[in-house]
């Protein structure tokens, strides 16, 4: 038999009856545990993330199957055969921590490899796009796609109107609105770092790259009747998925690739290289396996491990940099923001969180410093005790820069539909169809101008798209 203690540690004599004044009664102040545990209670809730509120996540490893040091000297790349440890976290985006799994929405993919040089966290999506190309426009996108603030309901015409306003969202659109815009399960999909970021090697030379995991479970999906009748059974279906299918043993894997193209292609380059609303076509810059990811451990408790994880695109690892991308450069300061307001400025010492290798560093103090704060080591530098200098080897090359600070005009490149519509035309009849009526279904509660608008930009694309998505439109109306 084990015992029940207060969270000093002190017997609880009675867990069932609050003490009384009498058996009629009212409570009494003296009951120091009832007041401990209705305390602990109230503040059980933490904010949840701004977006991708939702998720579910699980241990594995990653390890390498083909050599790619030429190309970066990060040390989990090192040799073939080599395995790192990783924690996974999955989600949708724009529901809330309770909302259903089986929605249309993009799915988030971080991985978090615990290599021996510190923590990577490569915080991808399930698309290789996103819908912007400037950081500043981020919170607008999540206005838009969440709650009405007046209504305080999700808003068919806030989220189309802002979609249509930023023909760039288009090939992100199109995604969102094809056949894979909700994946069966979190394991039925392929992951995507989308921005280009850098890889370093050992004679500090740099290549641009993109990350590529593919599914090894194949891609299967969910249509709009099947995902609403799944829901109303059951609205945890993805991480039902992934939790049964480890606790079987059918632990889901992914291979990941690499896209590299030399530094200096980048200013050649036909489109830019740094624009999340593009892809690199496999045909420019081909796939090179990597690795393999493999999940295979659930977490033993759901609060302590996926919702206090805490992923940031500006951990990398020496041999993995950033590039130009500014909506990268937008994220390198908010997730690292997000994670002081969502679980304090010492979040790195949370278990799931924390590097698996030596961390020596200067900060101290704060909220939870949970670990001895560092004892008595000193706590500035430069001083004279030897004490823990900064790693100059570890230097990236310099990157050379050009221009006057100015707030330039991102859409001096309006090719906003070649991609998109490469991506339409690669479409079978029967995928073309199911775009043009999952659009329908999404944008029937917005206005007549927004559709118009939304007609219009995909005629920009393809005059097909144009005409099916109108099409779609005119009949889900008449059925109406
Ligand atoms: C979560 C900001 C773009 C993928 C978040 C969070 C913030 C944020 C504040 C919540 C973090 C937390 O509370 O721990 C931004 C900003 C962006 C941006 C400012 C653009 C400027 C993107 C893009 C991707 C992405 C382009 C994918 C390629 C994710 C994922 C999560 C997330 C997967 C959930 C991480 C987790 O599982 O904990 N984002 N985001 N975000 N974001 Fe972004």
């Amino acid at each position: 038999m084990k015992h029940l203690t207060t969270a000093a540690g002190a017997p609880v004599v009675d867990n069932q009856n609050t003490m009384t004044a009498g058996p009629r009664g009212p409570a009494l102040l003296q009951d120091v545990w009832f007041l401990e545990k209705l305390a602990h209670f109230d503040r059980e809730v933490i904010p949840e993330r701004r977006m991708h509120a939702k998720g579910a996540g699980a241990h594995g490893t990653f390890t390498v199957t083909h050599d790619i040091t030429p190309f970066t000297r990060a040390r989990l790349f090192s040799a073939v055969g080599k395995q790192t440890d990783v924690f996974m976290r999955f989600s949708t985006v724009a529901g809330e921590r309770g909302a259903a799994d089986a929605e249309r929405d993009i799915r988030g993919f971080s991985v978090k490899f615990y290599t021996e040089q510190g923590n990577w966290d490569l915080v991808g999506n399930n698309t290789p796009v996103f819908f912007l190309r400037d950081p500043l426009k981020f919170p607008d996108l999540n206005h838009a796609v969440k709650r009405d603030p007046r209504t305080g309901m999700r808003s068919a015409d806030n989220n189309w109107d802002f979609w249509t306003l930023l023909p760039e969202a288009l090939h992100q659109v199109t995604i969102v609105m094809s056949d894979r815009g909700i994946p069966r399960s979190y394991r039925h999909m392929h992951g995507f770092g989308s921005h280009t970021f850098s890889f370093i090697n050992a004679a500090s030379e740099r290549h641009w790259v993109k990350f590529t995991f593919r599914t090894q479970q194949g891609i299967e999906n969910l249509t709009d009747p099947e995902a609403g009748a799944l829901i109303g059974g059951d609205r945890e279906s993805h991480m039902r998925d992934l939790y049964d299918s480890i606790e079987r043993g059918a632990f889901p894997r992914w291979t990941l690739y690499v896209q590299l193209m030399p530094e200096r292609e980048a200013a050649t380059c036909p489109y830019n290289p740094f624009d999340l609303t593009k892809v690199w076509p496999h045909a420019d810059y081909p796939l090179h396996e990597v690795g393999v990811l493999e999940l295979n451990r659930n977490p033993d408790n759901h609060f302590a491990e996926v919702e206090q994880a805490s992923f940031n695109p500006a951990h990398v690892v020496p041999g993995v940099g950033f590039s130009p991308d500014r909506m990268l450069q937008g994220r390198l300061f908010s997730y690292g923001d997000a994670a002081r307001y969502r679980l304090g400025v010492n979040h790195h010492l949370i278990p799931v969180n924390a590097p698996r290798c030596p961390v020596h560093s200067y900060h101290r103090d704060g909220q939870m410093r949970t670990d001895g704060n560092m004892g008595g080591a000193t706590s500035y530098e430069p001083n004279s005790r030897g004490e823990w200098i900064e790693q100059p080897d570890f230097s990236e090359p310099p990157l050379s820069l050009e221009g006057a600070a100015d707030h330039w005009n991102h859409r001096v490149d309006d090719d906003y539909f070649s991609q998109p519509r490469v991506l339409f035309r690669k479409m079978s009849p029967a995928q073309q169809q199911a775009l043009f009526e999952n659009t329908a279904r999404s944008i029937a509660g917005a206005s007549a101008p927004v559709k118009a608008r939304h007609i219009d930009n995909c005629s920009r694309c393809d005059p097909d798209y144009g005409d099916g998505v109108a099409r779609a439109i005119a009949q889900l109306t008449e059925l109406r």
